[in-house]
């Protein structure tokens, strides 16, 4: 057996589950789960229409590199959303969701032979990136979040000798759990970094489209394009529909950036066998294609945040974030620890939440999820109302 998969962590809800094992949520009470990031908002009909318009497409084998047509699409929205421009036969490909390729990236980019490959990954952070780099024979250093400057990651406190060995830098903006984005400045500084040191940079945007202010999240291809840097060199974008276009389940999205490592990654993707499936290519220019759903979509996230984050804010510390949708609660305030608090709602209230220990790693003496909770206000506005009025009884009780 490949040694690298013991080096694996637990999925965050797996030890969730074993931690909630013996604990009977009351049974008094519907259960309401905060704790999974999948949108539940329904799929729009034009996508499903598009899909069983298009299912002669199974009859034949897709290339890796997609369609034109669904590159062009990629392209196109690249533009509108962005004002970015990018070669549509180098600089985007087609992918099964963003995680799959964000595993993937690692395999494309680290050479484990070098001494002390590292990859560097924001603390808290979205799991695969830490998978993708332990199977990829690199280890991997967290920067953590600082609840202080928005939740930006503390980038300054990586010493240089780190920096100089670091391959690859996972950047998650919107983030998950903190929904913050980050501003040019940050992204200045750390294509800075990448200059000097040579490292690839992967930036998971997946949560760019669910924003709450007018202007729109900031994209790493569009601080690349505002600091004159137009070729995109060692920089890797990843988009997706999943949140988008609530299509978790049809696993697309796609890459954009540095021609450089498209075409590696196109040979890695060829080998690995991920073409895109050709009914879920035209399906997926129809969503590309669409921003009415998008704005809908939007919407709804807003007035949900609207109502549900001034009840909470009563009693713990959120408040409306960035982008994305997570509130990352501070619990501290009122319990002290994270995984003793979501274990009391689950019992006495039947609200299942994430505590954010689980979503981080310790780094630098101390593990920045501990203290808080991740809820994820994916389902109805009156199931996240429900739940935050359970969530007020609860904690007005400690
Ligand atoms: C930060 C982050 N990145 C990537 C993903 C993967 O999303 P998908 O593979 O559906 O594009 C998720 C999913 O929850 C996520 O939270």
């Amino acid at each position: 057996m490949n040694p690298l998969l013991n080096k694996l962590h637990p999925y965050p809800f797996e030890r969730l589950r074993a931690l909630n094992k013996d604990i009977v949520p009351n049974p008094a009470l519907k259960s309401i789960s905060l704790s999974i990031g999948e949108p539940k908002h329904a799929t729009p009909a034009f996508i499903k229409q598009a899909l069983s318009d298009n299912l002669q497409g199974l009859a034949s084998y897709p290339a890796t590199a997609g369609e034109p047509a669904l590159r062009a699409a990629m392209a196109a929205w690249l533009s509108r959303r962005y004002g970015v421009h990018v070669d549509p036969a180098t600089q985007v490909l087609p992918v099964g969701g963003s995680r799959e390729a964000l595993f993937a990236i690692a395999q494309t980019v680290v050479d484990p032979t070098r001494p002390g490959a590292t990859v560097l990954c924001p603390n808290p952070f979205y799991q695969i990136y830490e998978g993708a780099a332990l199977l990829a024979g690199a280890q991997v250093a967290y920067v953590n979040s600082d609840p202080a400057r928005n939740f930006a990651a503390d980038w300054a406190s990586v010493p240089d000798e780190v920096w100089a060995r670091t391959q690859l830098l996972y950047v998650c903006s919107p983030g998950n759990p903190t929904g913050a984005v980050m501003p040019l400045a940050e992204w200045k500084m750390l294509f800075e970094l990448s200059d000097r040191h040579g490292f690839v940079i992967a930036s998971d945007e997946c949560y760019s489209e669910i924003y709450f202010r007018d202007e729109p999240p900031l994209g790493s291809l569009e601080a690349a394009t505002a600091l004159g840097r137009s070729d995109f060199r060692r920089l890797i974008a990843f988009t997706s529909l999943s949140k988008r276009s609530n299509v978790p389940g049809m696993r697309s999205g796609f890459v954009a950036g540095d021609a450089a490592l498209i075409k590696p990654f196109l040979l890695y993707r060829t080998y690995h066998g991920s073409a895109m499936n050709p009914v879920v290519q035209q399906a997926s220019i129809a969503a590309w294609n669409d921003e009415a759903h998008v704005v809908e979509n939007r919407n709804l996230y807003r007035s949900k945040f609207a109502q549900v984050t001034p009840l909470l804010a009563e009693v713990l510390g959120v408040a409306l974030p960035d982008a994305g949708f997570y509130l990352w609660a501070d619990v501290s305030r009122v319990a002290g620890d994270d995984i003793a608090y979501a274990q009391g709602l689950l019992a006495q209230y039947n609200v299942a939440v994430l505590p954010g220990s689980l979503l981080a790693r310790e780094s630098d003496g101390k593990n920045p999820g501990a203290g808080r909770i991740r809820l994820a206000l994916v389902a109805s506005v009156d199931e996240c109302l429900e739940a935050a009025h359970r969530i007020l009884s609860y904690t007005r009780s400690l």
